[in-house]
C-alpha cells in the first residue's frame, strides 16, 4: 500500500474531489481526518471510508477561522498522534461570472478568505507538527495559471495558492517536508454543475485535447502520487490535471 500507516488531513473532504481523494488515500492505508464546513458532507465521507474498510474521523472546520484550523490539527494529533499528509483542498467557486467592477467586496472576501487564507491557515498550523517525509498538496486551478476572465477573484486566489506553495516549499525543504499544488481543469463536481445548464457548456466541456471533462478520481490519483513517496524529489511544483486545456 502506498500510504501504509500514514495520517492525512483532507480539507473540503465533504466535497467531490476531497471525498474521492480521501477514499483513495484510505484504500492505500492512510487514516483520514476529514475537515469541512458541512457536517452532513463530512459524515458521508467518513461512512464511505468505513464501509470500504478504512479508518476515518471528521472535525467540522471553517478553514477561514484560525481557531477552528488549530482545533482540527489538535484533534488529528489526539486521534492519530501525527500528521503526514495535508490535502489543503477546501475552496469555493467565484460565485457567478462578473467583470471586475461588478465583483462585490463580499464576494471578493469570501473567495480570497476561503481559497487562499484557508490554505495559509492549514499549513500554518499543520507544518509545525509535521516530520521529515511529510507532504502537503494545495489545490489551485488552471484559472490561477491562465487568469480566467469573469472569475477574477477566483483566478487571483488560485494564483496565490501556486506562489504560496513555491515559497513554503523553499522554507521547509531542508526538513524534507514537500509542498506541491495541483491545478485541475474542469472536473465533474458540484462546483461546475451550474455551468452544465449554460449554452457555453458543449464548448467549455470539450476545450482540451481529450475532449471531455475530468473526474474526481483522476484528480485523486494525481494527488495520491504527490502525497506518496513516489514523488519524493518533487517539491514546489504545480501539477496540471486538465486534459490538455492549457495547451490549446
Ligand atoms: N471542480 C472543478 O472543476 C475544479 C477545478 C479546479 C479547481 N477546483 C478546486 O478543487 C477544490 C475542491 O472543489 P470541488 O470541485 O470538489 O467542489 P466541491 O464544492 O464539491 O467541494 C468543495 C468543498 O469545500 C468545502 N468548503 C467550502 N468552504 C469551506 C470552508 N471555509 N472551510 C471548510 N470547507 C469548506 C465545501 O463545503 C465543499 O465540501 C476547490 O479548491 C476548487 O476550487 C475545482
Amino acid at each position: 500500500m502506498r500510504l501504509h500507516d500514514k495520517v492525512s488531513i483532507v480539507t473540503g473532504g465533504g466535497g467531490d474531489i476531497g471525498r474521492i481523494t480521501a477514499l483513495r488515500f484510505a484504500e492505500e492505508g492512510a487514516s483520514i481526518m476529514v475537515a469541512d464546513i458541512s457536517e452532513e458532507a463530512c459524515v458521508k465521507t467518513v461512512n464511505m471510508i468505513k464501509e470500504n474498510g478504512g479508518k476515518a474521523e471528521y472535525v467540522i472546520t471553517d478553514m477561514t477561522n484560525p481557531r477552528e484550523v488549530e482545533n482540527l490539527v489538535q484533534k488529528t494529533l489526539d486521534s492519530y498522534n501525527k500528521i503526514d499528509i495535508l490535502f489543503n483542498n477546501a475552496g469555493v467557486g467565484s460565485g457567478g461570472e462578473k467583470k471586475l467592477p461588478d465583483v462585490s467586496m463580499e464576494q471578493w472576501k469570501k473567495v480570497i478568505d476561503t481559497n487562499i487564507t484557508g490554505v495559509f491557515l492549514g499549513m500554518k498550523y499543520a507544518i509545525p507538527k509535521m516530520e521529515s517525509g511529510s507532504s502537503i498538496i494545495n489545490t489551485a486551478s488552471i484559472a490561477g495559471i491562465k487568469g480566467q476572465k469573469l472569475t477574477s477573484a477566483y483566478s487571483a486566489s488560485k494564483s496565490s495558492v501556486i506562489a504560496l506553495t513555491k515559497a513554503v516549499s523553499k522554507e521547509f525543504g531542508r526538513q524534507n517536508i514537500r509542498v506541491n499544488a495541483i491545478a485541475p481543469g474542469i472536473i465533474d463536481t458540484s462546483m461546475v454543475t451550474h455551468w452544465k445548464e449554460t449554452e457555453k457548456w458543449p464548448l467549455l466541456s470539450t476545450a482540451n485535447s481529450l475532449k471531455r471533462i475530468g473526474t474526481p478520481e483522476e484528480v485523486a490519483n494525481a494527488v495520491l502520487f504527490l502525497a506518496s513517496g513516489e514523488a519524493s524529489f518533487i517539491t514546489g511544483e504545480t501539477l496540471v490535471i486538465d486534459g490538455g486545456t492549457l495547451n490549446q
